[in-house]
């Protein structure tokens, strides 16, 4: 009999999928499912015809496959993958490799790494973006965790990853434990960021200059065209235009409560717990958060009415502030993004491979965009590079647009727009290019109240300072004494 290159168990959207992909590309799949009928189902259905084979025990898809054998999982991330793996165990021989492409928190893969080892197996945590019909026809692909499995995995991986610019494929090794896993989370937070930045393009475009929904696709559809060409921007295009049986169009029919499943959330307590700016990010969930508060959000809008002011400026000259001040504070949203992934990198030893970020990140999955094409470019030039703002090229394209983006967040605050993420990604551009911030009166203020200690302009770094402020405390400083 045939053996299979690769075994999959998991028969859910996703595992069909890929499986399907993996076979078009020329690979052998075994599969199986814990509810073993599904196998049946999925070879007499879209599996019929080609060269999948289906199992219906453990033992059966073991043996089917060659050595080092490669055992994928699209199972219910949590618990699901712990038990398969159990059960896969004592089947398997050093050297053989356990794939997890579901959507495992970076945490449970890196503790399943640590315990892999010990078994002397391969274990491999890959984040898998782009859906069902990414998963069919090329997904982006983030692979992590133990290196010495990559060249197993790598031909089918790449095989079946969406493909860019001279073919390149959207997917490449991430880095050491969960960091596969951990950079998809940190994709999903960039996708928090970059729909809210569209949502606030939109509301400024429709309530302060009036913008029909026929004129926002055409707006949204020529930003397709250029530096803002990207998946979501294609797709908001299309939104617009839709219409509702039941007459106007959909897109107003749709209640401004937003849902979220999480992962932008974990992504910002991330960012949180080591100490990076990511607000952007923040600024996205947050907003989330406060459209769920509609009942209130009702009640308050009656208690402050406010005269509907437009902005000022012509519509041509305002809609391309916006175009602005929407590429602008992409930018500064990568930057973040890209700042956590060092620090997490760094913090936990895992050696991530930026340049290749960007590149999985460039098509396959929702975030996909031309944009991702020049961040790339940024770390083939410098692999080094501490922060795309200090690139050459991202530095000329933030200062194009600066202008507009100050507009843009001065016209909304005018005319009580809400603009959370444009506003706060200026605050941190305007913060971080700032060589002197205030950061002086507070560290005044945390040594006066609690004898914190401050350092000095005038001293070398690490000397620490403390002053009785107003005459009456002791010399003590929070070393001996906490306030
Ligand atoms: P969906 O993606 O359709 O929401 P899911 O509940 O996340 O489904 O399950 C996805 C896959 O994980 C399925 O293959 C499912 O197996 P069944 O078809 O038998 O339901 C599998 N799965 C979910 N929970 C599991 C568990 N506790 N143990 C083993 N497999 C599990």
């Amino acid at each position: 009999m045939e053996k299979a290159d690769i075994g999959l168990i998991g028969l859910a959207v996703m595992g069909q999928n890929l499986v399907l992909n993996m076979n078009d590309h020329g690979f052998t799949v075994a599969v199986f499912n814990r509810t073993v009928s599904k196998v049946d189902d999925f070879l007499q259905g879209p599996a019929k015809g080609t060269r999948v084979i289906g199992t219906h025990s453990i033992e059966e898809f073991i043996a089917t496959l060659k050595r080092p054998r490669r055992v994928m999982l699209m199972v219910k991330a949590g618990d699901a993958v712990d038990e398969f793996i159990e059960a896969i165990i004592p089947h398997l021989e050093p050297g053989d490799i356990i794939i997890d492409g579901g959507n495992s928190l970076y945490t449970d893969t890196s503790r399943r790494c640590e315990y892999l080892k010990t078994k002397k197996l391969l274990f491999v945590g890959a984040g898998i973006s782009g859906g069902e019909v990414g998963a069919r026809h090329g997904p982006s692909i983030m692979p992590g965790g133990h290196k010495e499995a990559w060249p197993h995995v790598k031909p089918i991986f790449t095989a079946i990853a969406a493909k860019v610019e001279n073919n390149e494929a959207c997917c490449d090794w991430v880095g050491d434990a969960g960091a596969g896993h951990y950079v998809k989370m940190v994709h999903n937070g960039i996708e928090y960021g970059d729909m809210q930045l569209i949502s606030e393009a939109y509301s400024l475009l429709k309530e302060g200059l009036g913008v029909s929904n026929e004129e926002l696709a055409s707006i949204f559809t020529n930003w397709n065209k250029e530096e803002l060409e990207s998946y979501l921007i294609e797709i908001t295009s299309h939104i617009f235009q839709v219409k509702d049986p039941e007459g106007g169009f959909l897109v107003d029919k749709v209640l401004d409560v937003a849902g979220q499943k999480g992962t932008g959330k974990w992504t910002v307590i991330n960012a949180l717990d080591l100490g990076q700016p990511l607000t952007l990010i923040g600024e996205a969930v947050f907003a989330r958060c406060l459209s769920a508060l509609k009942d209130e959000r009702v009640q308050a809008s009656k208690a402050y009415p406010m005269e509907k002011k437009k902005v000022s400026g012509d519509f041509r000259s305002f809609a391309e502030s916006v175009k602005h001040a929407l590429y602008a504070s992409k930018i500064i949203s990568y930057a973040q993004g890209f700042m956590l992934m060092r620090e997490a990198s760094k913090a936990y030893g895992w050696q991530i491979n930026f340049g290749a970020i960007a590149l999985m990140w460039r098509g396959g999955c929702i975030i996909r965009s031309r944009f991702l094409g020049k961040i790339k470019e940024a770390f083939d030039k410098d692999a080094k590079l501490s922060n795309i703002l200090l690139d050459p090229y991202f530095q000329g394209e933030v200062k194009k647009a600066e202008a507009g983006w100050r507009k843009t967040v001065s016209e909304a605050a005018l005319s009580g727009i809400a603009a959370p993420c444009f506003s706060s990604a200026l605050a941190f551009f305007d913060g971080f290019k700032c060589q002197r911030l205030p950061a002086n009166l507070l560290q005044a203020q945390r040594d006066y109240f609690g004898a914190h200690t401050y350092e000095r302009i005038d001293r070398k770094r690490g000397e620490f300072f403390h002053t009785d402020w107003a005459g009456t405390g002791g010399k003590a400083s929070s070393s001996t004494y906490n306030a």
